[in-house]
Parts: C-alpha cells; structure tokens; sequence
C-alpha cells in the first residue's frame, strides 16, 4: 500500500506581512495559516508530514509542537525545487507525494482527495484553478484538444519565463500537486536554475513527466479561495473572511438563523441543534455546544461552553468554559467565567460576574454581583449587589447558599460561609458567620435619625 507522504512548504520569509511573527503563523480564525494545511493532510489521511523552513524555527516549533511533523531546514530559498527535495531523504519510493503550501489554508479536503483520485493511476496530478486574471501565477501548458475536451498537460510555464502567447493562458498552477516517490525524486535530482528568476522550479517536473510519456492529472479547483495564499495582511483578511463565510454558511445549513451571516465569526468548532437563532457581532471560540432553540443575541463572546435547549444569552454577554443549563437566561452585560454552570432554569441578569459557581435550578442573580466560588441553591435569589468576599488575598474560599435563600441586596458574604436553606440575610448586611435554614441574619449598624440636621452651606 502506498503511504500518503505530505510535504509543505513554508520557508519563505513573508516580508510583506511585516511581521515578527514567521508568515504561516499568521492566524486564520485564530489558527495559524500551517495549522489549517497541517489538520487538512491528517483529515485526508497522510501518513507523514514534512514541513520545510527558513526562519524562526523556535517560533515555529513551538507553536506547532502539538502536531506530529518532520522538520527540514532550508537554509537559502532557491526555488520550490530546491524546497521539496529537502525532504527527499524521507520520501519513499512508493509513497504517494502531495505537496502543499503553509499559506495556502482553505484547501478542502475533498479536493485534495480528489486530487490523490486523479493521481491514483499515474505519476503525477495537479490541482489547478482557472483565474481571470492570472498574473503571476505559473501557467498550464496543453498541447493538442479542443473547445470541449482540454488537451493533454505538456509543462507550467512560469510568469516571468512566459512567451505572450503563454501569458494568455488563465488555467493557473496553484502549485499543489501528487507524485509518486521514486518519480518526485528523480525528477527533483534533474532540476537546474537556468531560468529568469534563477530558482529551482517545482515546475519543472511536470515538463519532465509528459517528456517521459507520463498522463498527467489534474483537478481543477471550483472556488478560487482554495488555494489562495497570503503575503500580506490585506489577503490574510480576505482569507479571514471567506473561511468565516463557509462556517456562516454551514452553521445556516445545519439549522441556524444568522441574523447576518457577514457578523458572525467562528474561531473553533460550534455545534448546533436545530432553531438555534444568533444575532449580529457574536464570535465562537473554541468548542461550543449549542442546543435546539438557543438564542444569542447581539455582540456576546462564547468559548467553550455548552449551552443547553432554549437557553437565552442576551446582548454583551462573555461566556467562557461554563455550561449553561437548559432554558436559563444570562445578560445583557453578563460574564460567566471558568468553571460556572447553571443548571435549568437560573438567571443572570446585567453586571453579574459569576467564577467558578454553580447556580442551581431556578436561581437568580438579576443585577449588580460578583458570586465566586459558590454555590447557589435551588429557586434561591440573590439581590442586587451581593458580592462573595472569596479571597484574602492569598486564598479562595467558598460560599454556599441554600434553596430558596434570599439574599439581601448590597450583601458582602465573606468565605467560607455557608447560608442555609431559606435562609435571608438583611440588605447591606456584611455577613462573616453561618447563618442556619430559616434564619435571618442582620449585619449592619442600627439606623440613627437626626433631628434638626443642618447640611454644610458654601462659603460664599
Ligand atoms: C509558485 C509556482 C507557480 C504557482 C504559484 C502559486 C513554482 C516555481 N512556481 O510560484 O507556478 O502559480 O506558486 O502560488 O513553484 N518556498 C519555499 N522555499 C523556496 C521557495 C518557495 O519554502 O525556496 C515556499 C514559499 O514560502 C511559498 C511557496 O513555496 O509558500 C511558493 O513560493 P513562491 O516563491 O511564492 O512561488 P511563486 O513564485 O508564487
Ligand atoms: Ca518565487
């Protein structure tokens, strides 16, 4: 069985992005541009993967150390060729070669499967794309054909060693390509630099392979993003965009209402059941959950987080690794941090904060708290401007409060406390010590009233 052997490039330094950061780091829906071609050749099936670089291999590495990848320095970039043959040494002869770019992320797989389809009884294919304005592209040479039926591929001419006539051509090379091992190899081992630009040209190959009698394949690929690259940050944004596209268009097709599928973002993966309605300006990251007819409105921040059937988070609400039970309500203006969950039913209303708490069913902070490291009973309220003292500035306690307790608004409850079931503590009561189920704790200086109270005049 022939291995699925994927060599990348990304040796070019990327002057045009003005950056320290190395090019194919430069993200794409928060993932670097490589990152994208490196999960692209594992979702085909590659059994190796080669990556070739020139620059900040520190960088590189590190950010791409969760991926199993062969690293080859090229020194000095001379030409694609010279690129490719860096990893020769790890190719085998029987190896099925597909050559890839670390700034071309928007490859889908099935057209590179298509691609490894149209190589499968033979030695070479290429993926190439027909551009109405090809300029700069290297251009697909045929000879023979006709109007309907395309003539066989004799060689790629590149834009600078094109005659006019070539420069007509708009069938481009996007440069990826499938070859077999011992082919690639030996092809690699003829290529010189005698041309315009004085590189070893990847290119070249193909020239060789139709002088051997070779039938070369090729897919060419319908949507033009596919195998855009990106030198500077303008198409890095265009890049940006038609990948946030796609995912609109799925989460659409999978059953979702996109108030405006231009204003949406997805920076991870979301998963949504059916009615899920999202309004304008929400960005995903990481892995979410959405259940059926959850709603989302305007301008809310969601990573990592499950959020159950009919769940409703209101406009400007930051959620982040929390799980949201099933018809509860969150915002506008809320931030659920690590670590919380509200189980069915509960509410957070406008500038709760709530860190690693759970509120039970029904539960409800409306307006105006910090809850943090607690736990909130079942049906209990908390009233606007409560606030856990949860840290002494060393250590984390916490707080746990019954079923249907009422908390007073302006509560300060200082951990490790705990209030029993339908237990109150009295508005702007600072509460340090347990309170029992039915108690009532006050904790506030009794209130004086003046007779007679003259208020301070200004001088005049
Ligand atoms: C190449 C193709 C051209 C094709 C175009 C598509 C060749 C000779 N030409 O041209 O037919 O239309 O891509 O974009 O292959 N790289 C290295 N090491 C090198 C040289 C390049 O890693 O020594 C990497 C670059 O980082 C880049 C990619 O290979 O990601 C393409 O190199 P570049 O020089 O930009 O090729 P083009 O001139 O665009
Ligand atoms: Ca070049």
């Amino acid at each position: 069985m022939s291995q699925l052997n994927v060599v990348i490039l990304a040796a070019g330094k990327g002057t045009r992005m003005r950056s320290d950061l190395p090019k194919v780091l430069h993200p794409v829906a928060k993932k670097p541009m490589v990152g994208h071609v490196i999960e692209c050749a594992q979702e085909i099936g590659a059994d190796a993967i080669q990556i070739i670089y020139g620059h900040e291999p520190e960088k590189l590495k590190l950010a791409l150390s969760h991926y199993l990848l062969t690293w080859h320095y090229q020194e000095e970039q001379l030409g694609t060729g010279h690129a490719v043959d860096h990893a020769s040494p790890q190719i085998k002869d029987t190896d099925t070669v597909l050559i890839l770019y670390g700034d071309v992320p928007l490859t889908r797989p099935e057209t590179l499967k298509a691609l490894l389809e149209a190589k499968k009884d033979t030695d070479l294919a290429l993926l190439t794309v027909h551009l109405s304005n090809p300029q700069g592209y290297g251009r697909i040479v045929r000879e023979g054909g006709s109007e309907h039926q395309p003539g066989r591929i004799t060689g790629i001419v590149e834009q600078k060693d094109a005659s006019p006539e070539q420069l007509l051509i708009q069938e481009a090379n996007t440069g990826i390509m499938a070859v077999t091992g011992s082919k690639l190899k030996q092809w690699l081992a003829q290529v010189d630099n005698n041309n315009v630009q004085q590189e070893y040209y990847l290119t070249d190959i193909v020239g060789m392979a139709a002088q051997e009698g070779v039938a070369i394949g090729y897919v060419m690929a319908t949507d033009e993003m596919e195998v855009a690259g990106a030198n500077n940050r303008v198409q890095l944004a265009a890049l940006e965009r038609a990948y946030q596209t796609r995912q609109a268009e799925e989460l659409m097709i999978k059953g979702a209402t996109l108030l405006d599928p231009a204003r949406v973002d997805v920076r991870g993966q979301v998963e949504i059941d059916n009615d899920v309605v999202i309004d304008v300006n929400v960005i995903f990251e990481g892995k979410v959950v959405l259940g059926k007819n959850v709603q989302i409105d305007s301008n809310c921040v969601i990573k990592n987080a499950v959020i159950h059937d009919g769940a409703h988070i209101k406009a400007n609400s930051v959620i982040e690794d929390a799980v949201i039970g099933e018809g509860a309500q969150v915002g506008p203006f809320a931030r659920i941090r690590p670590g919380s969950e509200l189980k069915a039913g509960a509410a957070i209303g406008n500038f709760v904060e709530i860190k690693n708490t759970v509120m039970h069913e029904g539960a409800k902070a409306g307006h105006l708290s910090y809850l943090g490291d607690s736990e909130v009973g079942a049906a209990a309220n908390i009233g606007a401007g409560t606030i856990t003292c949860n840290y002494d500035g060393a250590n984390k306690f916490k707080t746990i409060i019954g079923e249907h307790a009422f908390i007073g608004s302006n509560s300060s409850l200082v951990a490790p406390l705990t209030i029993g079931n339908y237990g109150t503590t009295g508005a702007g009561s600072t509460v340090t010590q347990d309170v029992s189920d039915h108690q009532l704790a006050v904790a506030r200086s009794k209130q004086r009233n003046i007779d007679g109270w003259k208020r301070p005049s200004k001088n005049k």
